[in-house]
């Protein structure tokens, strides 16, 4: 088998491919040969060496990877739902980027019937962040006003569509013009391009009273305002800070990201006493131990998607050797949708 391995932090010419043994499954454990593996911005965090769960459980060198698809290989003792020659997903704490991968029985999925493999290869992350988002720290009200950002990206289309379809209003907000009619796709109430319009006097033209809930990512450049466009009630979910990055060169600016660091507010638990409001961090890498909140993502998601009502996110293929090239896309800033590595 080969796997692209990251010896130590760097640019792209650290996306190293290695040839390796094949894997055995162990008691309870699958082996896929995949077909198709997503591409995360978590993962350009882990070859930048700034992903903080990647420190503490493994270390250098990386294999990243959180989503696979393909075809299982072989089954460890015990397994019984799952067969030799049968089409799936899986999710993996790491070392994704693989021709095969061996997981636990519990992170596989069936392929959604809507999806095509290559397509179910991109959805696990995205939609257990948008999931474990909005349905795990945070209640949502009928016809609640949500505001998401980046919403043209992977994590943003998730939630722009589980927050359609549970029937809130959502305004999705793009940094290029070019994200306009892809987005558009999904539904959302109100597109916001800040690349051309004035995102707060916008928000606050669709929501004079503020929003139930905005999903951020972007870290010190929108987190204040994000913050203080919230209703009373109203909760700040953050799980990013991709603006502390640079948009291309695939290396660490330490000045960006350290004039980032410290632009970064700091919240006061009495003003967010006082102001009624909530900020809420969460990542799901740190989400090792707690099995029941990942199967309730597996579950559910499952429900939602025999319901037929999400679309695939539309995917840019890319093969396994380049993998370089999809990390600079993602990086870019100008990818929507999910990026898939295919073997
Ligand atoms: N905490 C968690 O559990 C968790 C899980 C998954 C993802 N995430 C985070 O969620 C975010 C989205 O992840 P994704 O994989 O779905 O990526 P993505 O949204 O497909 O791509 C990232 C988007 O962020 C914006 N962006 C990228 N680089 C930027 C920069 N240097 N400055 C400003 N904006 C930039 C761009 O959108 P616009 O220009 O349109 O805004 C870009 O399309 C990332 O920050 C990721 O780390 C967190």
């Amino acid at each position: 088998m080969k796997k692209i391995e990251i010896p130590s932090a760097g640019s792209y010419d650290k996306l190293k491919i290695v040839e390796c043994e094949d894997l055995t499954p162990k008691a309870g454990e699958v082996v896929i040969d995949v077909k198709g593996i997503g591409i995360n911005y978590a993962d350009v965090c882990i070859r930048l060496g700034v992903y903080e769960s990647a420190k503490k459980y493994v270390g250098w060198p990386i294999t990243p990877g959180f989503e696979t698809a393909g075809v299982i290989k072989e089954v460890g003792e015990g397994v019984t739902k799952w067969q030799v020659g049968q089409e799936v997903v899986a999710f993996s704490f790491f070392n994704g980027y693989a021709s095969q991968v061996c997981v636990p029985e519990t992170q596989i999925l069936n392929v959604p019937p809507q999806f095509s493999l290559m397509q179910a290869a991109g959805f696990p992350a995205v939609f257990f962040t948008a999931f474990h988002a909005l349905y795990h720290h945070v209640v949502l009200r009928p016809n609640s006003k949500i505001l998401v950002h980046s919403a043209a990206g992977g994590v943003g289309t998730a939630l722009t569509q589980l927050a359609k379809m549970a029937g809130h209003k959502v305004v999705g907000v793009i940094g290029s013009s070019h994200k306009r009619e892809y987005l558009e796709q999904f539904g959302p109430d109100k597109i916001i391009d800040k690349s051309k319009e004035d995102l707060w006097k916008e928000a606050e033209a669709f929501s004079p009273e503020g929003y139930d809930i905005i999903c951020d990512a972007n870290g010190y450049t929108t987190m204040l305002d994000s913050y203080k466009h919230l209703k009373p009630a109203g909760k700040l979910l953050v799980y990013g800070a991709h603006s502390m990055l640079s948009k291309k060169g695939g290396r660490l600016n330490y000045l960006k990201a350290g004039i980032g660091l410290l632009k970064t507010p700091k919240f006061n638990p009495f003003d967010l006493i006082s102001n009624n409001k909530g900020v809420i961090g969460f990542n799901l890498s740190f989400l090792f131990g707690e099995q029941d909140l990942i199967l309730d993502c597996v579950s559910k998601l499952e429900e939602i998607f025999k319901s037929g009502k999400i679309k695939p996110i539309p995917i840019t293929e890319i093969p396994f050797e380049e993998v370089a090239k999809a990390h600079q896309f993602i990086e870019s800033g100008n990818s929507v949708g999910k990026i898939v590595l295919k073997i």
